[in-house]
């Protein structure tokens, strides 16, 4: 049975003030369930008070939204793997597309994340996905198996299964306009049959997450595709509330 990821994406909003009473209100308003596991990804500010709300619950993690891949030194603003577990971060978002469009983040500054994440044991989101003018030119599986073989091709003998990967097509994000779930669960299937003939079938395989745009409307049609195996979620993820009720998203 796939076990269903929720992974709410702060980006910059929610200090440590906030993100305290953000969790208060939403784990009053959620109770763990067996079938899923829900991560939150807060400014790094906020990681330590928000590693604290989630102490007593085991379904809920903490993750950070980017790291730098030297574990420490003289890097001014950057976080390390190490430095961010040490915060209370399990997980990292890796090459997330405004990492890559806003801040100029290169294929291969992921490579270098990823192993630095994995190296540290903090399980590394790798967000892969086009441009519109990509998609438009039919270069959405060229662009999104680029992006993976140069983060993790000729990484064998490394535990993959660790990794997640989320498919999150640049032109769906933050836009109200998401991938209709055939759409997204052909790509996913891509991505799939890319990672089984890297790890071998026998391995366990990395869950693949879709994000862009996912909300309390679009979640549960998105979640009916078998091959998608959960979300990433920006905007809808900033409200307690909301959050709480989309990650009791039922998938059929
Ligand atoms: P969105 O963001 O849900 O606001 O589109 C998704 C993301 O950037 O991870």
């Amino acid at each position: 049975m796939r076990r269903l990821l929720f992974a709410a994406n702060w980006k910059m909003h929610l200090g440590p003030e906030e993100a305290r009473a953000y969790l208060k209100a939403f784990r009053s308003r959620y109770n763990r369930r067996e079938d899923r596991d829900v991560w939150f990804f807060p400014p790094a500010v906020s990681i330590e008070a928000a590693a604290q709300a989630t102490r007593e619950r085991a379904d809920l993690q903490v993750g950070v939204q980017d790291i730098y891949w030297e574990p420490k030194g003289a890097y001014t603003g950057a976080v390390s793997a190490p430095l961010a577990l040490q915060a209370g971060a399990r997980a990292t978002l890796i090459g997330h597309s405004e990492r890559r469009h806003v801040f100029g983040e290169t294929d291969a500054d992921t490579r270098r994340k990823v192993a630095a994440a994995l190296a540290a044991g903090l399980v590394p989101i790798l967000c892969v996905g086009e441009t519109l003018v990509e998609r438009d030119a039919g270069h959405t599986l060229t662009v999104v198996m680029r992006q993976l073989a140069a983060a993790i091709g000729g990484t064998e003998g490394t535990p993959l299964s660790r990794l997640v990967v989320a498919y999150e097509p640049v032109w769906a994000i933050g836009t109200g306009r998401n991938a209709t779930p055939a759409d997204a669960s052909a790509v996913h299937r891509e991505i799939r049959a890319w990672l089984a003939s890297r790890l071998g079938g026998g391995a366990a395989q990395p869950r693949v997450l879709y994000g862009g745009s996912v909300n309390l409307k679009n979640c549960a049609e998105l979640l009916a595709e078998p091959e998608l195996d959960g979300v990433l979620v920006g905007g809808a993820s900033l409200d307690p509330e909301g959050w709480a009720q989309l990650v009791q998203t039922s998938a059929p």
